[in-house]
């Protein structure tokens, strides 16, 4: 019984056995007590009544009125008849109740009622010649001594019938319903299963079609069903979401690299067609080598990507300063303005230290840049600004360019995404510098905000968390371990 439905039937099942059993048990054993109680408390009372009208008389037990010993019940032989014997140690004879001679029958002697304690009271059930009774066994005790033995009985006739019929009534009740209950059971699993084998059939359809566009839908269903169905929509949202990104990245990915790949070919081409001069082969090649320095940068950059989505890319984190970070890029920087177009000015407070890696950092660095003077206009300004602000770092970079509409912002750090109006200016460019810069960010834990105004200008602003004590002092042991 591997499935849910067959264990639940099974334990359940079970269970319910143990149950019916221990409650007939206990009702049996209950009522046969209560039953028994009251025929016992019976035999007492008329035991105790019939030794006080004892009396021993020339050696003899004698009754000291005869109107006990014709009551009724002693006399009839029905179900609520009460027998007594009493047996004298004295004349070693019987005296039996008049229902007892009418039916025949003598109680059987017990070894133990020869020598019973004053206050002994026996209870048993006896077969007297083929009758069962209920006994009650009680010592006669004259002067301190016990002259015989009082025994009075009732018939179990009543009780024994009524047991039987509840047995039988048992045996009756129970494979019934259980029965029943099995059946309900199954009834109950098979409906509280019906939405999971729903949900694992539109999955199976789903992973078959491959259509992740499709939705589990049980809305009448108990609230953890619909709450498993909710994650398995989510998680199908997701995957058809990250499916989709893929396939764009890779569309994008292939276009990105045909471009180069194209005017490359179309210039050997031409170059190829006839003889060519010294100068049309070097200018030609000069082409070529500029469109593999951007082929290169681009497969650099998709590279990064890949190895940071794979989580591959291991950052090595120091405290750094940032002027020291700006200074040793500062040449790097200004070669990216062509000569005379465009101003750069560096601002930063001294002192300012962040827990990163340099070469990503210069990495962010030379892309926000990049970026500012590629979509600046001409005689356009950059500032490159670092100081501290609620206890955090900032690196800003700001540009004087024809900035980015407000609802392009949230875009322009999708892998490949380029605004249209800046391939209108013809910009070169994959889409995939603000890409990179969010994820160094991230890996550096800060953020980043841009606010860019048409026409005006963009600010990029990073913010870094400050760096802690123990954040420099385990820097520096890392560095001292190094040199050593
Ligand atoms: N300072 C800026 N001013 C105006 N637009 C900007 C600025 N920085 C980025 N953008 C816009 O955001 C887009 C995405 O920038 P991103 O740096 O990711 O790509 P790219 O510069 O086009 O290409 P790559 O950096 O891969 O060479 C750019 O194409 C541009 O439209
Ligand atoms: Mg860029």
């Amino acid at each position: 019984m591997k499935t849910i439905k067959g264990k639940l039937l099974l334990w359940n099942g079970l269970l319910l056995v143990v149950v019916l059993i221990l409650l007939e048990f206990s009702v049996y054993y209950s009522l046969k007590k209560i039953l028994y109680q009251d025929i016992d408390t019976e035999l007492r009372n008329e035991a105790m009544e019939i030794n006080g009208f004892l009396h021993v008389v020339n050696n003899r037990i004698e009754f000291v009125n005869m109107h006990e010993w014709e009551e009724f019940e002693h006399q009839e032989v029905g179900a609520n008849a009460i027998f007594f014997q009493i047996t004298s140690f004295l004349s070693l004879n019987k005296i039996r109740s008049r229902n007892m001679e009418l039916l025949g029958i003598t109680l059987p002697d017990h070894p133990h009622s020869y020598k019973m304690p004053k206050n002994a009271r026996v209870y048993s059930d006896v077969n007297a010649n083929g009758y069962w009774l209920r006994e009650l066994e009680m010592p006669i005790y004259r002067d301190g001594k016990q002259i015989g033995v009082l025994t009075t009985a009732m018939s179990l006739r009543n009780i024994k019938s009524f047991f039987n019929a509840i047995l039988k009534i048992f045996m009756i009740i129970t494979p019934f319903t259980l029965l029943v209950l099995v059946v309900g059971i199954w009834r109950l699993t098979q409906k509280a299963l019906y939405p999971i084998e729903h949900i694992s059939s539109v999955a199976g359809e789903i992973m078959k079609s491959q259509n992740l566009k499709h939705r589990i839908d049980i809305r009448d269903s108990a609230q953890e069903v619909q709450q498993l169905a909710g994650t398995l929509n989510s998680l199908f949202q997701r995957l058809d979401e990250s499916i989709q990104k893929i396939k764009s990245f890779t569309a994008n990915a292939s276009h990105e690299l045909r471009t180069p790949l194209t005017i490359m070919r179309g210039n050997i081409d031409v170059i190829l067609a006839k003889e060519r001069t010294k100068e049309q082969y070097q200018h030609t090649l000069k082409i070529i080598l500029d469109e593999v320095k951007k082929l290169s940068r681009i497969v650099d950059n998709l590279l990064t990507l890949s190895r940071s989505d794979a989580g591959q890319t291991i950052l090595e984190k120091n405290v750094l300063r940032l002027e020291e970070l700006i200074e040793s890029c500062q040449e790097e920087l200004q070669s990216l303005i062509p000569p005379g177009e465009q101003q750069l000015h560096l601002q930063y407070e001294r002192g300012l230290e962040i827990l990163g890696d340099e070469a990503w950092l210069r990495e962010l660095l030379f892309n926000l840049v990049e970026n500012a003077v590629k979509y600046n206009r001409p005689g356009g300004e950059i500032f490159v600004r670092a100081y501290s602000e609620n206890n955090r770092v900032c690196l800003e970079v700001r540009d004087t360019g024809f900035g980015i509409p407000e609802e392009e912002l949230p875009k322009i750090f999708e892998r490949f995404y380029r605004i249209d109006k800046t391939r209108l200016h013809s910009t070169e460019g994959s889409g995939l510098g603000l890409s990179i810069v969010k994820w160094i960010v991230e890996e550096h834990e800060g953020e980043i905000h841009v606010e860019s105004q048409e026409g005006k200008g963009s600010i990029f602003r990073v913010e870094f968390p400050a760096v802690s004590y123990e954040e420099i002092a385990a820097s520096y042991g890392k560095k001292s371990v190094r040199s050593a």
